[in-house]
């Protein structure tokens, strides 16, 4: 349970509503209502906390510091320890794996390879369950408990539903996954039947299971564990709290994110912003956000935006044309309809940042390169280092801005595609029979055969150096 915050940053019962996105509805629920989208108008909803503003933010600071260094789980979690700026009345069944906590690296090899002279990445793949889905997963079981549901729901492209899975099992609930089938990694699948949810292989695409999982989360009986749930953003908000503290409250220049179902970037600049309102920053980073090529439809619009509506003086488009057959290596963002594209584009217009995609071969390099910093990531987090390349080059962040990466998922979440690269057999076809486009092992580092002797070793490393 959560003890009762005291002090200036008190909250009171009306702590926050839902309410709808679209500026011609707007309307408001209650925390307590079992909804996903707007009941009125269909839109996307989004949580307005009441939040914790003082005369003396840095009371907050205050708080937070000694809460991270605390042994009690709840002040320990990476995301309960803001509890102050969570829609979460108390008290509060917090499930909780001690997310959060992840580190942010110097990355001196990728920002030369970038053009870029301060770049961070911070590594939300030290997550629990090896994702950045475990800090929005937290919030969205514990609503589930807070709700009394007993089935939790997702359809994934592998790292939510290992992340819904582990927390389901922490609350004692039955988790239901829905993956397309043969689309996701082994190591992701494997994390869902070992901690003991239902697995579903659908035949079909991650927007058919989106589409599948949406259908049923609407049964009563059913919880919707996507991040079409406002409460998985509100978990995921608060990493850009955690970033803001690693950083000594000196705001970078740049966030840059990869994007599929754009929940993540929805959830970063959510945050910022709160911490702008909160009065804790004076200005918020410009979100940039990274696709696949093919698996790009936000990148498409936005590429297709007028100065106008980039300006904000314009009505943004009303619909997003889908990709029907997204098709990258990076699995994880394997998306072509991405249920939060909307409040995703608002937030990236309004930090001044951009969305862009990169290529399979950008990519593939840009991971092999975050690999040499030492770090390592998986396929969907390198889009950040090869986007920042690209808006490096384009002349969006400059030499002297500072950028930091979020790298989303662990280099462990998919061995097969590392090795794949290394080897120098990277391709649609070595990883699924599709068209037999081939990756260039660029940065390759295959292992190499040598004789079981001292001195056949000792000739092998003098030949790498
Ligand atoms: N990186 C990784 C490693 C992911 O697993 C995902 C999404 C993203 C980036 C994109 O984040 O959807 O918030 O824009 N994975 C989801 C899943 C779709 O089912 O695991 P997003």
């Amino acid at each position: 349970m959560v003890p009762k915050a005291t002090g200036a940053a008190e909250i009171t019962s009306e702590l926050a509503v839902q309410r709808c996105i679209e500026p011609t509805c707007a309307a408001v629920y209650a925390i307590g209502e079992r909804i996903y989208v707007c009941p009125q108008c269909g839109g996307s909803l989004e949580i307005h906390c009441h939040l914790p503003v003082s005369a003396d933010p840095s009371l907050l600071r205050q708080r937070w510091a000694t809460r991270a260094v605390s042994k009690d789980p709840v002040d320990a979690s990476g995301v309960w320890r803001y509890r102050e700026v969570l829609p979460f009345e108390e008290p509060v069944p917090v499930v909780t794996l001690f997310e959060g906590n992840t580190p942010i690296y110097r990355a001196p090899r990728s920002a030369e390879y970038c053009g870029v002279t301060d770049l961070r990445l911070k590594h939300q793949g030290c997550n629990p369950t090896g994702s950045f889905k475990d800090t929005g997963m937290s919030a969205a079981v514990t609503q589930a408990v807070v709700l009394g549901a007993s089935t939790i729901i997702c359809a994934s492209t592998g790292n939510t539903a290992a992340s819904l899975a582990a927390y389901a099992a922490r609350a004692g609930l039955q988790a239901a996954i829905l993956v397309p089938h043969g689309q996701i990694t082994a190591a992701k699948l494997a994390q869902s039947m070992d901690y003991g949810a239902l697995v579903c292989e659908i035949d079909g695409n991650f927007d058919d299971c989106m589409r599948l999982a949406q259908e049923l989360g609407a049964d009563p009986s059913i919880y919707l564990a996507n991040s079409i749930n406002p409460f998985r953003i509100e978990g995921q908000k608060t990493v850009a709290y955690e970033l803001m503290e690693q950083c000594n409250w000196q705001v970078p220049d740049h966030i840059v994110v990869p994007g599929g179902n754009l929940g993540n970037s929805t959830a970063l600049a959510k945050g910022f912003q709160e911490l702008l309102d909160i009065g804790l920053i004076k200005r918020a980073p410009k979100m940039n956000v990274v696709q696949a090529e093919g698996a790009a439809p936000l990148a498409r619009l936005f590429a297709s935006l007028t100065a106008n509506q980039i300006a904000g003086a314009a009505p943004l488009p009303d619909s997003l044309a889908n990709v029907e057959n997204p098709q990258t290596l990076a699995t994880a963002i394997k998306i072509g309809a991405p249920v939060s594209w909307k409040k995703c584009l608002r937030a990236v217009l309004r930090s001044g940042g951009k969305v862009l995609s990169v290529t399979e071969q950008e990519i593939a390099d840009a991971k092999a390169i975050i690999g040499r910093d030492g770090i390592g990531c998986e396929p969907a987090s390198a889009t950040t280092v090869a986007g920042i390349k690209k808006l490096a080059v384009a002349g969006h962040i400059r030499d002297d801005e500072s950028v930091i990466a979020i790298l989303t998922g662990h280099v462990l979440k998919d061995p097969d595609y590392v090795s794949h690269y290394h080897r120098g057999t990277l391709s649609f076809a070595s990883v699924k029979n599709a068209s037999p486009q081939r990756i260039a092992g660029t940065f390759a580092n295959p292992p190499r055969k040598v004789a079981a002797t001292k001195a056949a070793i000792l000739a092998t490393l003098e030949r790498r150096r």
